[in-house]
């Protein structure tokens, strides 16, 4: 990771207030963060556009499972037993960082070249919360992936919603992982947000080939419709040999951040290998009965989002700095805010603020008028609003106001009753 270009983009992240540190009246906690306005509101809105192209277009169905769950469904999915890192200490500069795996053979320390260092060591990825029992050792797993809640309820979240293979079941929330290496911004958290979608289908070679590549091309226009660009976006198929546990394939979509080129999402064949290890270590039956009346144990495929990811790669790729000033030119869908209301002085509030109370029934508004109109331009450019429009004097006489838009910084004199018709115009040409 290029540090130094992923420093610039946490300094715009703080600056603009997106994000802000955690618990700081107690020194805050490393790579903990007060998610703020700005950030939630592209987060919400990349949330809306995942549910209408992965659940509403593919006719899948959204629910809600449980965060805290039996621990057996984390020895049933063998999270317990696979899902850890390998990790390595520098016995002089005591830096830990991560290594392939057990074998993985290393000379010296990359940070002080030392030839003291530990044999790689594991280390469980899972949070284990102590139950609120006497005993010491009864734990709870915060859960790694939204996944399992649907895989150890699709039985019955199938009979209760009537599904007929094949189905999609889809989760959106929270995940935890005990992740060693906390440098990295957004890119890797303790605590993110995941996008998943399990798709059940009864297997043959031709249904895993076709719902594959359907899947492959859904997420790669899902990743476009969020203006990212074909060119900063790599599939890589994964090595087998470094496969989750779980995975009989994956593509990685990787991004090309500032900061380097990494993994944003993935895709991923999981074969029946989450059901049957349920059905084994349970002792429960997991088998689907098909239209043939055969027991079968589906398939699944599974596209997965990090949301905080899309949204630091969504930001990265907008963001420009020149002459000193930043530009975030997000497509008008993913703006915080669509339209800014800035009257030339404060004087002038009232009457602008009728054309708030007109286009807020429409569109993301923001009204400002503390400042100078030059700073509250620029500020509004670095947050990423489309359009900004000046009610000044002139505007008390002629019903005209200007409006300037932020890609290319035109600006139009215009009647405040065609506002509206002006950006329906401009953005939905
Ligand atoms: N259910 C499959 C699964 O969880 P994964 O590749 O481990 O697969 C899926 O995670 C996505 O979740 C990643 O592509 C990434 O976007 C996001 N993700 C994973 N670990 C993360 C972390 N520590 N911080 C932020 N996002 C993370």
């Amino acid at each position: 990771m290029e540090d130094s270009k992923l420093a610039k983009l946490i300094k715009y992240f703080q600056k603009y207030n997106f994000v802000i540190n955690d618990a700081l009246i107690y020194n805050g906690l490393k790579n903990s963060w007060v998610y703020q306005p700005l950030f939630l509101t592209i987060k919400n809105l990349i949330k809306q556009k995942w549910i209408q192209e992965f659940v509403v277009n593919n006719r899948s169905i959204l629910i809600e499972t449980p965060i805290i769950t039996n621990s057996m469904v984390y020895y049933g999915s063998k999270h317990i037993e696979k899902f850890q890192d390998f990790f390595v200490d520098c016995k002089v500069c005591k830096k830990r960082f991560r290594v392939e795996n057990e074998d993985t053979k290393i000379k010296a320390c990359p940070f002080c070249h030392s030839l003291k260092i530990t044999k790689p060591r594991n280390f469980q990825l899972m949070f284990a919360v102590k139950k609120n029992k006497l005993e010491d050792n009864e734990f709870f797993y915060l859960r790694p992936e939204t996944a399992q809640g649907i895989f150890v309820n699709y039985l019955k979240i199938a009979q209760a919603n009537n599904l007929k293979l094949p189905f999609g079941i889809a989760q959106i929330g929270k995940s935890f992982r005990n992740e060693i290496n906390l440098k990295n911004f957004l890119f890797r958290l303790r605590e993110f947000e995941q996008m998943e979608l399990e798709y059940f289908f009864e297997y043959s070679l031709d249904n895993f080939k076709n719902n594959f590549l359907k899947f492959k091309n859904l997420v790669l226009n899902f990743l476009l419709d969020l203006g990212l660009k074909e060119s900063n976006i790599i599939i890589n198929d994964v090595a087998a040999e470094k496969l989750a546990h779980y995975a009989q394939k994956t593509l990685d979509f990787e991004f090309k951040f500032s900061f380097g080129t990494f993994e944003l999402c993935g895709l991923s064949y999981r074969k029946n290998y989450d059901l049957i290890n349920h059905q084994n270590f349970s002792k429960q039956k997991l088998f689907y009965v098909n239209n043939d009346n055969q027991k079968i144990i589906p398939h699944v495929i599974e596209p997965s989002f990090g949301i905080e990811r899309l949204v630091l790669a969504v930001i990265d790729q907008n963001l420009s700095f020149k002459n000193q000033r930043y530009c975030l030119n997000l497509p008008f869908f993913l703006a915080p805010f669509q339209v800014a209301i800035l009257p030339l002085v404060k004087k002038l509030s009232n009457p602008a603020l009728t054309i708030f109370d007109d286009l807020k029934k429409k569109y993301r508004v923001t009204f400002e008028d503390k400042k100078t109109i030059g700073k509250r331009y620029y500020y509004q450019d670095a947050i990423g609003t489309f359009f900004a429009i000046c009610y000044d004097f002139d505007s008390l006489k002629d019903n005209q106001v200007t409006i300037r838009t932020r890609n290319n910084i035109h600006q139009e004199r215009i009647l405040i009753s065609k506002i509206r018709n002006y950006i329906d115009n401009y953005v939905f040409k």
